[in-house]
This record gives structure tokens, sequence and C-alpha cells, in this order.
């Protein structure tokens, strides 16, 4: 069966993967930039850009194994945009300009579900109200033979956790301290047992941390 996958999932050192304040300005609040400024220069991200080059170090490799396979992502509300409640109109299409760096059906969750819209280049986003079960049945059947990435923010990443749905975790400790925002790992006691766990520290001073399923 296809794999659930989360990739560059950024965390700072006391456990948050967004600051606190999120607005149109500030997609990661008060965090700013900061959780991911190891991410920025890399060959992976700035081809999201659509710019040639990037850094090639180790960084890139490991941030770089983030697409190939996978034909679905599963996001948050939070991380699509900043809005609460209900939509006040259709008008926001995400924080990615009319082509976004998916190129997969995307399947937002969300208490306030609202019509689906067609991007360009493959990108599909879906609106939904459902269990994490649900969520990742519908996600697999766009997806085909393919993975599923779970794309974040916290809320979402924890909710999968919690139900024992992921496969393959990869986090980008950040050495800051951000002190306020959203957490990850809260409720998620002795989650490493369910996995092996690999680190490795990369010139940068990120650590990366896989949580794979034995
Ligand atoms: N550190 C990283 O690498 C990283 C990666 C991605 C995103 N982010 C950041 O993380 C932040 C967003 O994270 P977040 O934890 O605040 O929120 P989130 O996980 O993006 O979204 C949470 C929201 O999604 C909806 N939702 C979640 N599960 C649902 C379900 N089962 N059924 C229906 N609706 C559901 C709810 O919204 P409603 O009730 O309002 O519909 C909920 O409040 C953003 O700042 C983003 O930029 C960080």
């Amino acid at each position: 069966m296809s794999r659930v996958r989360v990739h560059n999932f950024s965390v700072s050192i006391d456990g948050f993967a967004t600051g606190e304040g999120q607005s149109l300005d500030a997609p990661f609040g008060h965090a700013g930039t900061r959780l991911h400024e190891w991410f920025f220069p890399t060959r992976t991200f700035q081809q999201m850009l659509g710019k040639p080059d990037g850094s090639h170090g180790v960084d890139d490799a490991i941030a770089g194994t983030w697409e190939a396979g996978i034909g679905a992502e599963i996001m948050g509300r939070n991380k699509f945009g900043p809005q609460r409640g209900p939509w006040e109109n259709d008008d926001w299409n995400g924080w990615w300009g009319p082509n976004p760096p998916f190129h997969t059906p995307v399947f937002v969750l969300t208490h306030h579900p609202r019509p689906s819209v067609e991007m360009e280049g493959g990108t599909t986003f879906h609106f939904i109200d459902a269990t994490p079960q649900e969520a990742l049945r519908q996600a697999r059947e766009a997806a085909g033979d393919l993975d599923v990435r779970i794309g974040g923010g916290p809320t979402t990443v924890r909710e999968f956790l919690a139900e024992d749905l992921v496969d393959h975790l990869h986090i980008a400790v950040v050495p800051i301290v951000l002190g306020r925002g959203e957490r990850l790992w809260d409720g998620l006691e002795g989650l490493e047992s369910r996995f092996q766990v690999e680190s490795v520290t990369t010139p940068g001073g990120i650590t990366h941390m896989t949580f794979t399923r034995p």
C-alpha cells in the first residue's frame, strides 16, 4: 500500500512549527522566516520558485526527497491561508500563485468546505471536512499507487501522528527558540517507540530527524 510521508517539516528546538499571530503578511506569525532559513538556499526550494539553481549540499539532498513518488497532499486550512471561520468568498487560492508547487491533488482539511479549484500545473485544491482516516482514503484514491504527503501545519501533522497514520516523518530541527506558537509534539508522548529514528546534523546546524515505520 502507498505510504504516508511528511517532509521538510521545520520545528524549533522548543517544538514549535509555526509562530503566533499568522496573517497575510506573516504566514508563520512571529516566527517570520526563521524556521525555513535553512531551506531557502537549497536547489529544491529555488526550483519551486522556478529558479535554475541553488545549494547542492546535504540539506538539499535531504530536502529534495519531498516530491518523488507523491500522488496527493493533505494539508490543514491554516497552511492554505490565514483566514479563519466561514470563507468570505472563494477568491483566496493559497499563498503560492497560479502554479503551486504541488502538481497533484491537494486535500485541504476544513470545517468550511467550498468548491474545488483547479490551478495551473496539475494542482487541484479540494476542501473537505473529514476525519484523518477519511481524508487519507480520498487522497489515496486520488494518488493511485503513489504516496500521500501530509503537508502540515503542525495541527494536521499531529492529528495524523495521533491516529498512527504516518509511515515516514522528516523533521528539520532548527536551532532557534520560538517560545510561542503551535507545537508539534503535544499529546504524542512515546511516539518514538513506533518508529525507527535516525538523525544527522548538517554543517548549517540543522538536525534532520527521520521517523520511519519499521
Ligand atoms: N514548520 C513547517 O515546516 C510548516 C509546514 C507547513 C505549514 N506550516 C505553518 O503552520 C501553520 C498552520 O498550522 P496550524 O497548526 O495552525 O494549522 P493547520 O494544521 O494548517 O490547519 C488546522 C486547521 O485545519 C482544519 N482542520 C484540521 N483537521 C481537520 C479535520 N479533521 N476536519 C476538518 N477540518 C480540519 C481546521 O480549520 P477550520 O476549522 O478553520 O476549518 C483547523 O483549525 C501556518 O503558519 C503554516 O505556515 C509550517
